[in-house]
């Protein structure tokens, strides 16, 4: 275990190392976050779990959110201010269904390639349509349909894509915990929707590579996770939890088998499934955000990160001490990063494709956002340090361009580079807006 270290010593006096030529620097958004003109589109699962009191800890939905749908131009303004090589923004499969959907996302498309900004959608970013669920199987098929679609209406312009994002948090935050939409409390019955949308992802690498794409990934959250103790209790907790959240999803899509069993709890002939879920990809996307303490049940609920943990989960999450932590409260730990990287290395060797950081950033309120700063600062330190020690990183995209609705959180948690005033929607570069922008002129 790497010890937690929160700012690197080295921030204040080195300059960071350089990363290798062709490294893609971006930011990342989502459409249901930002968008917000949910009036020009039918319903996803997010609009009815919002609308339900109690869902949402402001009582907030993302009916405007940013406005982006209407402002995306001055969005993408401030994308070239930054100076990024490219922009992560998700497809909202509801908006696409939807007359003029599509016109939208070319509208940004062009606006992207105007302004020199490589565009890397999201096909997938946890906005369901309504009339969708992912315990059915032939959701799978339905999303390979749509994203053809999009493939066929932006494919001459968009080259690199990411068919889904966090599978594993839809999976247990919306499906088994019902602290996300469509607010299922299934625990582990929710094991079909983590299959069904692994399948969808293959399904949709196939739709790609029919529409000529050749540039294609996945956005995986994944993270260490340290057991409480020595006391083989908490090592098989925690064992248990580090399969749900990394191998789970991992292990399909590269080796192309489930973990530790899992297979024979998935429906459908999962055999033939693994097939299409293990279609190889170009490279593998990762949202790291911190690293987790687990350790044996407690025999009681428990509340943490916002989330309520039932009794039967066989584990239970523990702080982690003697770090400091964001405004979300979740520590900030940037070796864990190195951890994460070395540890894929080693568990799927050349199994691995080249692996671009698709997520990393911190809540903190204020636009001097000193804070944000270290937390960014740390992390590309500990990113270099991964492929210094020969992991094959080839980008790194910070969450997020604009504050915006943070799920179930509402407004309260802000993870922008850029500050947004929601009465008046005013955007703001913070300090770490202008951070940024050097360290990306720094690396030319
Ligand atoms: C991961 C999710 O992909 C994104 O939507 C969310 O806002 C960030 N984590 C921060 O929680």
């Amino acid at each position: 275990m790497i010890p937690p270290m929160a700012t690197d010593p080295r921030a204040a006096a080195h300059p960071i190392p350089r990363f290798p030529a062709g490294f893609l620097w971006g930011v990342s958004t989502s459409a249901h976050q930002i968008e917000g003109a949910v009036d020009e589109r039918e319903p996803s699962v997010w609009d009815v779990f919002a609308a339900e009191p109690g869902h949402i800890k402001d009582g907030s939905t993302a009916a405007v959110a940013c406005d982006h749908y209407h402002r995306y131009r001055e969005d993408v303004a401030l994308l070239s201010g930054l100076g990024v090589d490219a922009y992560r923004f998700s497809i909202s499969w509801p908006r696409v269904n939807s007359p003029g959907g599509l016109d939208f996302y070319d509208r940004l498309v062009d606006e992207l390639c105007a302004a020199g900004v490589r565009p890397v959608p999201t096909l997938f970013h946890w906005d369901l349509p309504v009339t969708r669920d992912w315990l059915e199987r032939d959701t799978a098929a339905h999303f390979a349909d749509y994203v053809a679609r999009v493939a066929d209406r932006l494919g001459d312009r968009v080259t690199k894509w990411i068919t889904l994002n966090e599978p594993a948090e839809h999976t247990l935050l919306g499906h088994a915990l019902g602290a996300h939409a469509p607010g299922r409390k299934l625990l582990f019955d929710a094991l079909p929707v983590a299959h069904h949308q692994l399948l969808a992802h293959g399904l949709a690498v196939r739709a790609l590579r029919a529409a000529g794409a050749s540039d294609i990934g996945i956005a995986n959250s994944h993270g260490p996770t340290w057991p409480a103790s020595d006391e083989p209790a908490d090592v098989e907790a925690a064992d248990f939890y580090d399969l749900l959240l990394n191998r789970l999803f991992a292990d399909p899509l590269l080796l192309g088998q489930y973990p530790d069993g899992i297979g024979e709890l998935m429906p459908g002939d999962v055999e033939s499934d693994l097939k299409i879920i293990a279609e190889p990809i170009d490279w593998y996307g990762i949202n790291y955000y911190a690293p987790t303490r687990v350790g044996a049940p407690q025999g009681a609920e428990i509340e943490f990160g916002g989330l309520t943990m039932p009794a039967e989960l066989p584990f239970s999450v523990r702080e982690i001490e003697g770090v400091p932590r964001t405004d979300f409260g979740w520590p900030v730990v940037p070796g864990g990063l190195t951890e994460l990287l070395t540890g894929f290395r080693e568990r799927y060797g050349d199994r691995l494709p080249p692996v671009v950081i698709t997520e990393n950033g911190c809540s903190y309120e204020g636009i001097d956002d000193q804070d944000r700063i270290a937390y960014l600062d740390g992390h590309v330190r500990a990113l270099h340090d991964a492929v210094t020690a020969g992991v094959d990183v080839r980008g790194y995209f910070a969450w997020s361009l604009l504050d915006n609705f943070e799920w179930a959180e509402g407004y309260q948690r802000r993870f922008g580079l850029v500050h947004v005033d929601y009465e008046t929607q005013v955007r703001t570069p913070k300090a770490s807006y202008a951070w940024f922008r050097d360290l990306l002129r720094a690396q030319r």
